[in-house]
């Protein structure tokens, strides 16, 4: 099988924050293994405009530093040279008037033209203002926003309202680089590419869900940032509330941006409130080789969740009666991410051995991305009929040889979807604002309750309690394993 890359068309894409931890990391390797693939023209043009002085020489040596230590490529790479060629920087200062002539003056007319806002959100306003008061934005523009996207319904609004003032929302792409990874996309390929799981995906079949995003990495070196937000802000109002999303939603008439979108927007309206009893929290402490919660975040004080537990439930005709269950958490055992469809068993059993026989399907997102169902099978040899659950287990890599390996980053994948113009896995303003509207009263619960979340000892599996959420349902978390 050959990766088919499909070529994009000529941009000037401007990355504000182009200094940043994020351009590092992500945006710069990403946009260089793109330009590896042969995706984009050499013509195109890469500006990252901070507020750093320097001029393009000394920014493309610190793009190459970039993209040798986080892209993993060795020093002397000829094609890096290449690439290089295409960036180049403009000094900028983003709430003044420095800067925006001389960006002006490098956007080339007739190629499409992006801009990256990896900046915080305190400046997204000034730089929208400021794009399209010196006439550098265009109706065909776009721009890219990071999260957080707000820290409540009423910031989010205050965010939608302010770039609505320079750009309509078929302008505006907001990242949750969650649905950037290739395995997230394939939950959308799974459902509605086969016909073998849909007739079973709904409360008759299904007895719940788990959707579980266990990471090692605590918050140090971020503990400002992630001390201010917590699992829940960090993690559930986004990433895990777009997995759920993808697995509850009903078929999308098309593959099509605003179809798709209307059904995730959908399931998030059906949300139930989350009672304090369907809810835990929890905070690492110090365990093994691992600093507590508070040492990493500097706060010894610190009430903020590293960790959340919840049991949801969704309104509606599909999935009334089966719960879903989310966990996520840091400094965990191991790093996975899965979703896990555990269906009832059948209704009557021929067979008097007393095996449990509840068929499960788990979608493997990271790492070892593949998919595994659960089925049961007559154990082989003589004895008479003894039954024994095995697993049809397909990791992608293997199944797809070296194209499966080879999946793009979340980065990669998205910024080439905004210079094709391609919204389907960017959240829409009324999703966000949705998400918190449903998030806003479980975190006003916490801060009136003045509650301590519970603690756990880092790299195990998280709080006790977490365990009697579903005990008391008679089920069971899957093992946290890498
Ligand atoms: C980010 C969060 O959005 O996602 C981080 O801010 C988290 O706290 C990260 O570690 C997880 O992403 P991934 O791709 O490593 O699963």
């Amino acid at each position: 099988m050959v990766s088919r890359v499909i070529p994009v068309d000529d941009f000037d894409l401007v990355i504000f924050g182009g200094t940043g931890d994020l351009a590092h990391r992500k945006i710069l390797p990403g946009l260089y293994r793109r330009f590896l693939a042969g995706q984009f023209p050499d013509t195109a043009r890469i500006i990252g405009a901070a507020r750093t002085k320097q001029d393009d020489a000394a920014f493309r040596e610190e793009v190459r530093g970039a993209v040798v230590k986080f892209g993993g490529v060795p020093e002397g790479d000829e094609n890096l040279t290449a690439f290089l060629n295409l960036i180049g920087y403009v000094a900028i200062d983003a709430s003044g008037e420095d800067g925006w002539q001389d960006l002006k003056s490098r956007m080339r007319s007739g190629v499409i033209h992006a801009f990256y806002f990896s900046v915080a959100p305190s400046l997204f306003g000034d730089i929208a203002q400021r794009l399209a008061g010196y006439g550098i934005a265009d109706a065909d523009s776009r721009i890219v926003v990071e999260k957080p996207f707000g820290r409540d319904l009423t910031t989010a609004r205050e965010l939608n309202a302010t770039l609505a003032r320079h750009f309509v929302e078929e302008q505006i792409y907001r990242i949750d680089h969650y649905l950037g990874k290739e395995t997230v996309q394939n939950l959308m390929a799974v459902r509605f590419a086969n016909i073998l799981f849909e007739p079973l995906w709904n409360a008759q079949y299904v007895d719940h869900v788990q959707i579980t995003v266990a990471e090692t990495v605590g918050v140090a070196g971020r503990g400002s940032y992630y001390d201010r937000s917590g699992a829940i802000r960090d993690m559930v109002q986004n990433h895990l509330m777009q997995l759920l999303c993808l697995i509850a939603m009903e078929p999308p008439y098309h593959f099509d941006p605003n179809a798709v979108r209307d059904e995730k927007l959908k399931v998030i309206r059906a949300l139930e409130p989350v009672g304090p009893d369907d809810i835990v929290r929890g905070q690492y402490q110090a365990g093994g080789e691992g600093a507590a919660y508070v040492t990493d975040a500097e706060n010894p004080d610190s009430r903020t969740e590293s960790y959340v537990a919840m049991k949801v439930r969704i309104a509606n005709w599909r999935w009334q009666g089966a719960p879903f269950y989310l966990r996520t958490g840091k400094k965990l055992r191991a790093r996975t991410s899965e979703i896990a469809i555990t269906f009832k068993e059948p209704p009557h059993s021929i067979f008097d051995d007393g095996v449990p026989r509840a068929n499960q399907l788990v979608i493997r997102l990271q790492p070892n991305e593949g998919m595994n169902l659960k089925v049961m099978i007559k154990e082989p040899g003589p004895g008479g009929m003894r039954l024994v659950q095995v697993p049809l287990d397909m990791t992608f890599a293997e199944a797809l040889g070296n194209d499966g390996a080879d999946v793009p980053d979340a980065y990669e994948r998205l910024i080439m979807d905004v210079i094709r113009g391609n919204q389907t896995l960017f959240m829409r303003g009324d999703e966000v604002e949705a998400a918190w509207a449903w998030t806003d009263p479980i975190i006003e619960a916490w801060e009136t309750g003045k509650t301590r979340p519970e603690p756990y000892d880092a790299g195990s599996s998280g709080p006790e309690e977490a365990l009697r959420l579903l005990h008391r349902d008679n089920r069971r978390w899957r093992e946290i394993r890498a």
